[in-house]
């Protein structure tokens, strides 16, 4: 049951989007004071619960390197919400403190409204059963970028899912993740019929729906799955081969390229250095194999 605290919050943020996309960028100093305290401030009942869900890492013992920014926040997470958080609220970044968990799920939601009623795509918005918009930590360090859904995440409203699902969740846990702690998360959010190749018309059509998530995710590092994964994010038409094995950058976040795990299921020899792309990306994000 949502509060009336979170409907209050979903319409401000909703106003505040509606500011910035009218090209507002400040706020008087006392009304964003406010406001931030508002929006950083859950309901107090279900603190608990949030920090339950999304800190796994915290129970992990201190010896272990965190695998969410959560836990890696200045304060401890039990502290009290410090006045820094609260003057550092900005309408250029109305999701950047760690406290905003409830403001990004609300971001989220309303933009996966947008994507459910999204008719841009005449074929695919026809054939689909369900959008698969994306799943995860809303305060994720890591976010994987796949192609689209096909018959398996179309049935289920949720991405890999499927064979590759399942190879993507040997892969996240083999680097001592959980699939709760990441988002997963791809090109087109519409099963193009048959599982043929998104076409670029398609993929440019849905471009705004990822770059949107991305704004709100803000995840510290990116994982793009494939071809068109990478492509799309990164504006290039390199290949797989010649992208991965390094970082490359998408505004702030960290971004490695490696193969996409249906194409693993064909290649099995291929996965070796999808093995040594993981590594590198480990080793960056400060976890131990
Ligand atoms: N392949 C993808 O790229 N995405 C999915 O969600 C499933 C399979
Ligand atoms: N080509 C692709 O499209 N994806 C891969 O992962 C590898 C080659």
């Amino acid at each position: 049951m949502e509060t009336t605290h979170e409907q209050l919050r979903r319409q401000a943020i909703q106003f505040l989007r509606g500011l910035q996309q009218a090209g507002v960028t400040d706020l008087p100093a006392e009304t964003a004071r406010s406001l931030g305290a508002f929006l950083a401030e859950p309901p107090s009942e279900s603190v608990g619960e949030e920090r339950a869900k999304f800190s796994p890492a915290e129970e992990a013992g201190p010896e272990k390197p965190a695998a969410t920014r959560e836990s890696q926040a200045d304060a401890p997470a039990d502290a009290p919400r410090s006045e820094k958080n609260v003057d550092s609220f900005s309408l250029s970044d109305p999701y950047g403190p760690p406290s905003a968990l409830p403001a990004r799920r609300a971001a989220l939601d309303l933009l996966n409204q947008q994507v459910a009623a999204c008719d841009r795509c005449s074929e695919l918005s026809s054939c689909r059963t369900q959008t698969v918009f994306g799943t995860g930590n809303p305060l994720p360090r890591l976010a994987f970028y796949g192609e689209g859904p096909g018959a398996d995440e179309d049935r289920q409203g949720e991405p890999f899912v499927g064979r590759a699902g399942e190879l993507l969740n040997k892969i996240i846990q083999a680097c001592k993740m959980k699939r709760e702690d990441v988002y997963i998360f791809n090109t087109v959010k519409c099963r193009p019929p048959g599982n043929r190749n998104p076409r670029e018309e398609e993929i440019s059509n849905c471009w705004q729906y990822s770059e949107q998530q991305l704004e709100v995710l803000q995840p510290e590092f990116i994982c793009c799955l494939g071809s068109v994964a990478a492509r799309t994010l990164l504006k290039t038409t390199e290949s797989v081969g010649r992208l991965r094995g390094k970082f490359h950058q998408y505004r702030g976040s960290r971004v490695i390229v490696t193969y996409h795990p249906a194409y693993l299921l064909r290649t099995p020899e291929a996965k070796a250095k999808t093995w040594d792309d993981m590594k590198m990306l480990m080793a960056a994000m400060g976890i131990e194999l």
